[in-house]
């Protein structure tokens, strides 16, 4: 036999192989009463934009692609998903508080800025989820009202428990 496909046939094997070695995607949970698209500080325009761009590493909607059934892509695709809700999970953004909810925006803002999310592995494997120029402004504008539509929040919440 050529050499050539003896490779192949030892790949081939090897990826048959990986294919038995357990790993387990993060749960995907639709019903998230504490996000953040509910939590009134979000407009229309920008929760379609962290949706498309965001949503499947930072929430709890992860909307698992074709090769994240398939090692060793998926290996990749759970880490991401794993670090990303660690991170910031906008599924789970009520339970932040006010300072917790500030630094978010703040983070939030410098990642769209410096270009560095949604992460380039991502927009390969997603185009869509690539952010315009135009997109990225919003977002950062956003973050910007948003951080004082929180403090306000905090602020009604003091005035509430007197
Ligand atoms: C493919 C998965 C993935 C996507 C899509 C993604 N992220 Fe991330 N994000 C991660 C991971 C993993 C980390 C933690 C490791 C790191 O910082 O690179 C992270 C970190 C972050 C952090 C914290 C980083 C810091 O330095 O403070 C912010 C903020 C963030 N992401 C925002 C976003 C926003 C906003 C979007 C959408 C526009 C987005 N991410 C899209 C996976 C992702």
């Amino acid at each position: 036999m050529k050499l050539g496909n003896l490779i192949l046939i030892g790949l081939f094997l090897v990826f048959i192989g990986i294919q038995f070695v357990p790993t387990e995607l993060p749960s995907v949970e639709s019903n998230n009463p504490e996000d953040i698209i509910q939590s009134g500080i979000v407009n229309e325009e920008v929760a379609g934009i962290l949706k498309t761009s965001c949503y499947s590493c930072h929430s709890n909607e992860t909307n698992y692609p074709w090769y994240s059934y398939m090692a060793p892509s998926s290996w990749l695709v759970a880490k991401d998903v794993r670090e990303g809700r660690k991170e910031l999970n906008f599924s789970t953004w009520q339970e932040n508080d006010m300072i917790k909810k500030l630094g978010y925006l703040d983070d939030i803002s410098s990642v769209i800025d410096d270009e560095s999310m949604p992460m380039g592995i991502y927009t390969l494997m997603h185009p869509s989820a690539k952010l315009t120029e135009e997109q990225r402004e919003l977002i950062v504008a956003w973050a910007e009202d948003a951080m004082d539509l929180v403090v306000e929040e905090d602020e009604e919440d003091w005035e509430e428990e007197g």
